[in-house]
Formats: structure tokens, sequence, C-alpha cells
């Protein structure tokens, strides 16, 4: 803990630095106030005021700094205190006044504080927003990530909900969207679970890397005052305090990769969304979806459509748009601060909204859809499906799979020439017979699909039971 006495000169004295309505924080270096425009241009207050609770929090853990380093006496802290705990809920219940001049949410709070308090001028000792922002955005983006793993939680769990619900029902597995292999659904709904596993895992980890104090780096390089970089950053539940203030000023890559993992999230909700629309629709007939979590048409009165799941595909590109235009924002800029920074915000706050939404609206719709198995199993049960259930017959049995593919794929073909069923050409063939034609039969396929992590009844029990050990981790991860 520093707690040297500062040089003799008060960093702060001059009272009428203070920042009061339409005086720039600058305004003793220019002669001028700001032009108009200038403010319109560069005004970020109306989307950063979400950041006000992480300021304050921010303050109030500078201040004691200040204190421990004696930058500011007893009464001051306490004065200044209240005044952030006065600003706090003017900000809450929506009785702070904004003004002109407040360009962000940094600069009104001073401002008012300083309204408040005249130690409020001292506030900002040591500090620069440029470290402040960076604080705040951390603080906000750790919140943020996990909010948004505990979500992604909330969907694995209804995913994991209708497989257990699905039990034993099937439908075909498709490759380049034909008709594949028969696949438990519940199998084919715990793939989209175990994606969102890994999509929490990065949230934690992004979490994790952000978990940095910048306070204390001030513009960019640190301070000739007795400041407490290790203080404020425990005191504000960080993990680790910055190492280089240069870096640290400038860093957004937290930023980058909370986008990165808000993407691919994305395009996993994305994907689930695309595969709705394909089963809601009358072709397949796999899914009916809840009349409240779908829409009607406005002329045609028998429609009934996805608009859910097609959004959560369509705002996939805004969240991939918001990752490639935050990495080719940073991609040119020399260190430290530059205002270009000032655009990490809105994607990253865009991004967190929309995917939280989609989050809570796909959810919805997944628990309260119904799956038609019937229509499924059906689609399911053609003899084509079990084609390599023939092959792996023949292979079992001595032929090559090379060869096995072959007798097969005649059998295939004449069938679909139109010569006999399926079922009839396998049961007439000299390699395969009515043994093998039973493999044909309806629900036999999938039952053998027996291989560790693979589709059948077997396998899909023991994933199940791995999959719930994955959610209680992560439950429990979220919980510390
Ligand atoms: N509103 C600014 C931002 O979001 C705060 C930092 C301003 N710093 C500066 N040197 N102008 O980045």
């Amino acid at each position: 803990m520093t707690g040297t006495d500062p040089t003799g000169t008060d960093p702060t004295d001059a009272a009428d630095d203070a920042p009061t309505d339409g005086k720039t924080l600058w305004h003793g270096r220019f002669a001028g106030g700001p032009a108009e425009e200038l403010l319109a241009y560069t005004v970020s207050l109306p989307y950063d005021r979400r950041l006000a609770p992480h300021d304050i929090r921010g303050s109030r853990a500078h201040v004691r700094g200040l204190v421990r380093g004696g930058l500011l006496d007893g009464d001051e802290a306490a004065a200044v205190l209240a005044a952030l705990d006065t600003v706090e809920s003017e900000l809450a219940e929506g009785r702070f006044t904004f003004v002109a001049s407040d360009e962000d949410i940094h600069t009104a709070v001073e401002r008012r504080v300083t309204e408040l308090a005249p130690a409020g001028a001292k506030l900002h000792t040591g500090r620069s927003r440029n470290d402040q922002v960076a604080t705040d955005l951390r603080l906000y983006a750790k919140e943020a990530l996990v909010a948004v793993a505990g979500r992604v939680l909330g969907l694995q769990a209804v995913l994991r909900e209708r497989a257990v619900e699905a039990g034993d029902a099937y439908l075909p597995g498709y490759t380049h969207l034909q008709r594949a292999q028969p696949v438990l659904l519940a199998h084919h709904l715990l793939a989209h679970g175990w994606a969102l596993g890994r999509d929490l895992d990065r949230l934690l980890a992004t979490r994790d890397r952000a978990d940095v104090s910048p306070l204390g780096a001030g513009a960019l390089a640190g301070s000739s005052l007795p400041l407490d970089p290790v203080g404020t950053a425990e005191d504000l539940g960080f993990a680790a305090v910055f190492d280089n203030s240069l870096d640290v000023t400038s860093d957004r890559d937290f930023v980058a990769e909370a986008l990165f993992d808000l993407a691919l999230l994305g395009v996993h909700l994305s994907r689930i969304g695309e595969e709705v629309c394909l089963w809601a629709s009358d072709e397949f007939g796999f899914l009916r979806l809840d009349d409240a979590y779908s829409t009607g048409s406005s002329m045609m009165p028998q429609k009934k459509n996805p608009d859910i799941a097609e959004l959560a595909r369509g705002r996939s590109g805004r969240l991939i748009g918001h990752l490639t235009g935050l990495l080719t924002t940073l991609k040119g800029l020399p260190l430290t601060y530059n205002r270009d920074l000032q655009e990490d915000k809105e994607p990253l706050f865009d991004a967190v909204d929309q995917v939280v939404l989609a989050l809570g609206a796909l959810g919805g719709l997944l628990a309260t859809s119904r799956f038609d198995t019937a229509a499924m199993q059906a689609a399911a049960d053609s003899p084509y499906a079990a084609a390599t259930d023939l092959a792996e017959w023949l292979v079992e049995r001595g032929t090559a799979f090379r060869d096995a593919h072959a007798i097969v794929g005649e059998v295939v073909r004449r069938a679909l020439d139109g010569e006999a069923t399926m079922a009839e050409l396998t049961a007439a063939h000299p390699a395969l017979g009515p043994d093998a034609a039973a493999l044909l039969e309806p629900g036999v396929s999938v039952t053998r699909r027996t291989t560790r992590g693979g589709a059948g009844p077997g396998p899909v029990a023991d994933q199940l039971a791995r999959f719930d050990a994955l959610l209680a981790r992560d439950r429990a991860r979220l919980d510390a």
C-alpha cells in the first residue's frame, strides 16, 4: 500500500477547473467551446449510459485508493462517496439531469459529483478516462458474459428435457440434406446441446481474460502520484492487475473475443433456427410450433410462420458484422488510446442484447413445440436408409467393405429402377438373403448404432449421462 505524501503540489487545486454545465473537461486549454457538430458526432452518452453502475463502482474504488495514497483526506472521501451514492440513485430513479457537455457517462458522473461535493474536483486525480473506460467495460463484460452463459445453460436444459422426453423416437439423419442413416431424435437434440456447451466454455474463458484491472494506468503511462493499482484491482474484484499501462489502455482483445464468442454462439443458434424452419415446413412436417411462438400471415389465413427461427438465423449476420467491424477498427491503431476505441461499446452491447433475446425466444420455441415423431419415423423407415447396415452385415461375414458397398449399391439401383422392392431384392440376393432383409424392417437400423457417441439407444443413454455431468459442472461454475 502506498501511503507517501504527494509532492506538495495539489494536482487538483484549481477549483475553477471543476467542469460545470457547458464546460468541457479540457476547457482550460481551449480558448473556445466545442462546435455543435463535434459534440453531435463524438458523443457516446446515448449508449455508454449503460456503464453507469460500473463507472460508479470504479470511482468508489478509485476514491478509496486515493485515500490510501494520501491524495484525499477522510472528509473529502466521505463527501465524494456520498455524492456518488446520490448520483447512483438519481441515475437509477431517472432523476439524473444530463447536460449538453456530458459527452459520455464518465464526464456526466464526474460533473454531477463535483456539483454535489467540491472535493469531486479531486475525483479524477491520477486517472484518465482511458483507464476508466477500460475498467468500466471490463466490469460490464465480466457480468454480461456470465449472464449470457447462464442463458446458454438454460437452452441446453431445454434441449436435454426434450431429448429425454423423445425416448426412442428416431428420424433420418442427413448429410448433404439427403436422408442418410436413422438417428435417435434425442441424439440430434443433444448434438446442439454439446455445441452450446463449447459456447458456454468460451464465454467463461473470455470472462477470465477480461478479469484484469486497468485502473491506475492513467492516460497511458501510469502516474507520478502514489496510486494503488493493486489495491483498487482487489477492491473491484478483479483477479489480476495490468502489467503494462500502454497495453491495458489500448487492449480491447476481451471485446473482440466476446464478439467472437457471441458470433459463434449466434451461428449455432442460426443453425438450430434453420432446422426449425425445415422441420416446421409442410415438406418435412417434423415439428409443430406452438401458437405463442409462431406468427401468422397478414394475408394468407392458413399460414403459421417460424419467425423466431428465421430471425435467429438472420440476426447471426449482424453478430458476425459486429466482430468484423471491431477487428477492422482495431487493426490499424497505434498504441495507446485513440478515439476509435469508443467504437467498441455499441457492438458489444448489441451483441449481448441480441443473443440474450435469441436464447430466450428459441428456448421458448423449443420447449413448446410438438415433435411429429410419426412423420419422423416414416421418413426414417425408408429401406434405403438401412443400406449401410446391409453393407456392414456383409463385412461382419467376411466381405471387404468396398465389395460390400458395391453389392448393396447394385441392389439399391435395381430397386430404384423398379425391378422389385429393396426388401425383395435383398431377400433373394445370394450374398444377402432373408436375415439381411430383416435389417430393413422399420426401427431396426437405428438400434444398430452401438458405438460410443453413436446415434442408437445404448450410446445415447451413455451420452445423456455425460451431458448431465457437463450441465452440472457448468452450473457449478456459474454459481461460483
Ligand atoms: N467515451 C470515450 C470512449 O468510450 C471515453 C474515453 C475518452 N478518452 C479520451 N481520451 N477522449 O472511449
